[in-house]
This record gives structure tokens, C-alpha cells and sequence, in this order.
């Protein structure tokens, strides 16, 4: 057990995906993994263990927005020896070919304030995801995004401190500079992995659009979700 996790050791496997919505890991867990075991429920950030295709996998919440995220990856990766965490979220577009319901796969996070941004002082440090995971991810993303006709991107995001946003001039510059979406948690995930030499990626669902005001209708966001979960299943046991 850890200040915010519940499980026993060994309760976690060595992958983890990590939706920001609890409710969200229940219902992966309980549509994608066989014999999934409920291992954590503190403060409602529940966790499930189970298999794919005979792999151990964890799915467990961690919250909105990089000061719960980062709460979460250190226990799993420090107390649990998770190896490869995989984030599982929505995105806002940022660019025009970017569509509401699209994939993004982050092949690198910007921030302005994760929790780890300060240990760099002037230093702007990129965090990137691990490339044999993207390739795997982008492989099997690939083929999902052509059976459900949707389209997925590999580029760099914004890890954003900031749902509702004072800062639309940063947008604008980070849409300059090709930026292909906006989330909350993937800097802090791919910070904790270069520190710890684990394996990480965050695959987005674009849930809204900051150019065309769009969003997600309803009926559609477990579908989009559940395109996510497979992708990152097929990447985590390529
Ligand atoms: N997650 C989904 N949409 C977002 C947005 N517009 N800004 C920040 N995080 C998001």
C-alpha cells in the first residue's frame, strides 16, 4: 500500500494504462480484461487488474491534470515497479487536419508547469515518449483508424495546467508551431519515465476543438474511448 494506492504488492502489473476518469478505467477493464480484479479504490481513483490476450495489465485512474497524474505514476513506477504506463485521454484540437474523434499519438509534450519543470530551472527539457511504443502504437493505430475511418496523428502536444484557459496567445504561438493538441497530464508521464528509464506514451482522443468549437457527442465517446484502449493493449504487448 502507498499514501494513495491500496493494493497489495503485486496486485499491479507491469503495465499500466491510465485513463483520467476512474469510471472509465472500470469499464476498460470490465470490456477489454479477462478476470479483472478491483486492486485499488482509495479516493475513488479505481484501479483493476486483469489479462489481455494472457498478458497482465493494470488499469488504473489518475485523476485530471499533471499534479494527480504525477501522484499516481510515482507510486506505480516506485512502489509497484510498473514498466510501461500508457495514458489514455482526451485532447483539444489545435490544428485544421486535426478532427474532433481523430487519434494523436504525442511523440513529445510541452509544458509550462508540470511538477517536474522545476527541477530544470532555465532548462527546457522535451519530454518524449518511448519510440518503440509510438512505432507500435502508430502500427496498430493505424489499422483501427482506417476500419472506424478516422484519422491519427503522431506529433507534439501541449500538457496544459489549464482547462479553461487565460492564456489564448500561448495557444496561438503553440498552434505556430505546429502543436496538434491540448491535454493535461502527458509532460509530467513522460518526465517520470525518462527519470526512471520506464516505458511511456499518451494516446489522445480528441474530445473538442479549439479552432472549430466542436466536441465529442456523447454517443460517441466510449466507442473513441475503447479505439484508445485497444491501440495502447496492441502497442504495450507488440
Ligand atoms: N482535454 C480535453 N480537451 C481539453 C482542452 N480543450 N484543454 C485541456 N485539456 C483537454
Amino acid at each position: 500500500m502507498t499514501f494513495h494506492i491500496g493494493a497489495k504488492s503485486g496486485e499491479i502489473a507491469e503495465t499500466v494504462l491510465l485513463p483520467g476518469d476512474p469510471y472509465r478505467a472500470r469499464w476498460a477493464a470490465q470490456t477489454f480484461l479477462q478476470d479483472a480484479v478491483l486492486v485499488n479504490e482509495v479516493r475513488g481513483m479505481l484501479g483493476y487488474t486483469g489479462t489481455w490476450r494472457g498478458h497482465r495489465v493494470t488499469i488504473q485512474g489518475s485523476g485530471m491534470g499533471m499534479p494527480s497524474l504525477s501522484v499516481y505514476a510515482n507510486e506505480l513506477i516506485r512502489d509497484y515497479g510498473a514498466q510501461t504506463l500508457i495514458r489514455i485521454g482526451s485532447a483539444g484540437g489545435m490544428q485544421p487536419q486535426v478532427k474532433v474523434r481523430d487519434v494523436v499519438l504525442a511523440m513529445a509534450a510541452s509544458t509550462a508547469g508540470s511538477p517536474s519543470r522545476l527541477m530544470f530551472r532555465e532548462m527546457n527539457f522535451a519530454p518524449t515518449p518511448d519510440f518503440g511504443l509510438l512505432r507500435a502504437a502508430h502500427e496498430a493505430g493505424q489499422a483501427i483508424a482506417a476500419a472506424r475511418g478516422i484519422g491519427l496523428h503522431v506529433g507534439g502536444i501541449y500538457s496544459s495546467d489549464t482547462f479553461y484557459d487565460e492564456r489564448p496567445d500561448l495557444n496561438e504561438a503553440l498552434q505556430r508551431h505546429g502543436v496538434l493538441a491540448v491535454e493535461m497530464e502527458a509532460a509530467e508521464l513522460y518526465m517520470l519515465a525518462a527519470r526512471y528509464r520506464r516505458r511511456a506514451l499518451a494516446v489522445l482522443t480528441i474530445s473538442d476543438h479549439l479552432l472549430t468549437h466542436e466536441a465529442l457527442p456523447a454517443e460517441d465517446r466510449e466507442r473513441s474511448f475503447g479505439d484508445m484502449v485497444e491501440i495502447a493493449l496492441t502497442a504495450a504487448f507488440a
